[in-house]
């Protein structure tokens, strides 16, 4: 692979970033859950407020000039989100790159813990990297679709 670059995101990379986590949850997440609740959990146009989140909050990897993964980090609660890598960019390092530059800057926020909710065939992935957590709780999405969950967490 060639150089990847991972940068704070701005507001004009928003569609990359809407189109790329709909495309890895429909890609990875398929066997682990309904189809129609991964169809809910994705649908929908961008929004004002996902643009406004991802111009705040958002990281972006990008591979010669473009966007192939997100990710993002509450740097007030640790809590980390948004990891998701385009699905021909998968298997090449890109997600533990972006959860090594996430966790740099935690560290610089004086951090000591990262947590979040795995998806279930995200939680082999969490654990390659560190993270611990083996329990299944109900994730809750925004638009009320309830998805089986793994609170996993991992010190700095
Ligand atoms: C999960 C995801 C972010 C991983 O990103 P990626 O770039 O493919 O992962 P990497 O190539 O950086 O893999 C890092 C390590 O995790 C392991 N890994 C990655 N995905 C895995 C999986 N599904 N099962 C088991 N191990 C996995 C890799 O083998 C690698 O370990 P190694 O270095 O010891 O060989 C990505 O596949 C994705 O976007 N999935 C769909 C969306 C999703 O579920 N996101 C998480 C929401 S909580």
């Amino acid at each position: 692979m060639t150089t990847l670059k991972i940068r704070k995101a701005a507001r004009a990379d928003a569609a990359d970033a809407w189109r790329i986590r709909r495309e890895a949850i429909l890609h990875q997440c398929s066997r682990h859950y309904p189809r129609a609740d991964l169809e809910s959990w994705t649908s929908g146009d961008l929004s004002a407020e996902f643009s406004r989140i991802v111009a705040e909050h958002f990281h972006v990897a990008v591979v010669d000039g473009q966007i192939v993964g997100t990710g993002l980090i509450d740097l007030d609660t640790g809590k980390v989100d948004a990891i998701f890598v385009s699905p021909s960019f998968m298997g090449r390092g890109i997600g533990r790159a972006m959860m090594l530059h996430l966790e740099s800057l935690a560290l610089g926020a004086g951090l000591r813990r990262l947590h979040l909710e795995a998806t279930l065939n995200a939680a082999p992935f969490y654990r390659a990297i560190g993270f611990q957590g083996d329990d299944i709780t109900i994730y809750h999405s925004p638009k009320g679709t309830k998805l089986p969950c793994v609170p996993m967490e991992k010190a700095l």
